[in-house]
């Protein structure tokens, strides 16, 4: 499956957003690329909140995970610090992207970072930045 879309606005990024999140259950492992300013973090803050959380979605770069609250679990990765697997080792990451042990969903931005870390993808987000305003985003299914 692979879905893609011209985005003019923030509105139509949410929408989208939202009709995706209908199809979102534990346990799942999004990615998200694109580059800085894209509106990746953007795009999970939709996400988080047509899951049923109201809480404050941050940008996870120092962090490198926050975890929300909403029909489940979410956890939201940025691994725009770290540059390689095995540092996402270290910080005990692995056990995240296991998805016989998964309760809930993680939402990862960078993870071209920690190449080989996620052994089990089940959706790729792409966000292209066209101008201001304009993103193309890509839904793909799977690695
Ligand atoms: N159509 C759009 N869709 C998503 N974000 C947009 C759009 N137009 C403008 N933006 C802005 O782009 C920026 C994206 O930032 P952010 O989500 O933090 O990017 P990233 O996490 O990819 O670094 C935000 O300031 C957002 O308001
Ligand atoms: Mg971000």
């Amino acid at each position: 499956m692979r879905i893609q879309m011209v985005s003019r606005n923030l509105e139509q990024t949410d929408a989208l957003a939202k009709t995706f999140t209908k199809i979102i259950r534990p346990p799942m492992i999004i990615l998200l690329n694109g580059d800085l300013g894209s509106g990746k973090t953007t795009f999970v803050k939709s996400l988080v909140k047509y899951l049923g959380s109201n809480d404050e979605v941050t940008s996870p770069t120092f962090t490198l995970l926050n975890t929300y609250n909403g029909n489940f679990p979410i956890y939201h990765f940025d691994m725009y610090r770290l540059s390689s697997m095995e540092e996402a080792l270290a910080v005990g990451f692995e056990e995240y992207f296991d998805k016989s042990r998964l309760d809930g969903v993680c939402l990862v931005e960078w993870a071209e970072n920690v190449e080989g870390l996620i052994p089990e993808v089940d959706f790729v987000i792409t966000i292209d930045k066209i101008n201001d305003r304009t993103r193309k985003i890509t839904i793909k299914q799977g690695n």
